[in-house]
């Protein structure tokens, strides 16, 4: 895993949407995983004023969500369709199309997950998954105790996500399921950015950087993943016992890439 440990939340975010926007630029129709959530929120305002000042285009680009709650309408205020529309979609020349969330209206949930996986097999695969941390350390809606081989599925909320859920979205009762992408979905991107900041965030992040791989911690799936891109800022890496060592490593890698360019960048665009 590369760990980069910024100042606080904007130079987090400004990190996590210059890797957005040098895929882009190389890849021009690549397939972008997203998330909702607090996190990314300053990320996708970065890259709306990217595309703003006519530096990046979204116009073949594909989207695919995490996850979506299962139950609410479509045009219900508080599904993940409407939070990307209000953070990214309606300020960007994306195609709406291209822009995919689980169906969270399907008669049948347990047919859900099967089509999504076919869509985004059908789209190439994910070239980037952008991925906020749980409190209990989830990514996606993979709650502890999802299978580390897990596929898109409906799955039953805990009751610390239904509680952070809740405060984001005013009174109204939430549903108590969604369907997500399982973690073997999000292994399968090519490359995963991982973004955490604040203190309430530092437990779960130590868990899945140096903790042991465990569906106990599911973000810990990932340190079996080849490139993954963690990005902190201090208060969410408070808690990590190798974190001056990463900053060492952040600072000699700069220096690599500088001088011979990012390899594994390489390897993404010719697959
Ligand atoms: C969102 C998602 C969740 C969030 C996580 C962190 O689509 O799948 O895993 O990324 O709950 O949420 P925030 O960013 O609100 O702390």
């Amino acid at each position: 895993m590369e760990v980069l440990i910024l100042e606080d939340e904007t130079a987090v975010a400004i990190q996590g949407a210059m890797l957005v926007v040098e895929l882009i630029e190389k890849k021009s129709n690549a397939v972008l995983g997203l998330a909702t959530g607090r996190t990314p929120i300053q990320l996708y305002s970065n890259l709306i004023n990217y595309y703003k000042q006519g530096r990046i285009s979204f116009e073949h680009i594909q989207t695919f969500n995490l996850d979506e709650y299962y139950g609410l309408s479509e045009n219900h205020p508080s599904n993940f369709r409407q939070f990307m529309q209000r953070h990214l979609f309606d300020h960007i020349d994306i195609e709406t199309t291209n822009t995919h969330l689980p169906n969270s209206n399907s008669n049948n949930p347990r047919l859900v997950g099967p089509a999504y996986e076919a869509l985004i097999k059908a789209s190439g695969g994910i070239d980037l998954q952008i991925l906020g941390i749980g409190r209990n350390g989830h990514i996606g809606f993979n709650e502890p105790s999802s299978s580390l081989a897990s596929r898109t599925r409906i799955k039953t909320l805990t009751n610390s996500t239904l509680q952070d859920n809740q405060l984001g979205s005013g009174k109204e009762e939430l549903p108590d399921m969604a369907i997500t992408m399982g973690i073997g979905t999000i292994m399968d991107a090519r490359r995963v950015l991982l973004l955490a900041v604040g203190k309430n965030k530092a437990t779960p992040v130590r868990n899945a950087v140096e903790g042991p791989i465990s569906s106990m911690s599911p973000a810990s799936a990932l340190q079996a993943h080849q490139y993954v891109t963690v990005i902190l800022d201090e208060d969410a890496a408070s808690d990590l016992k190798l974190r001056d060592y990463y900053r060492w490593v952040h600072l000699k890698s700069e220096d690599i890439k500088a001088k011979y360019g990012n390899f594994y960048e390489i390897d993404l665009l010719e697959r």
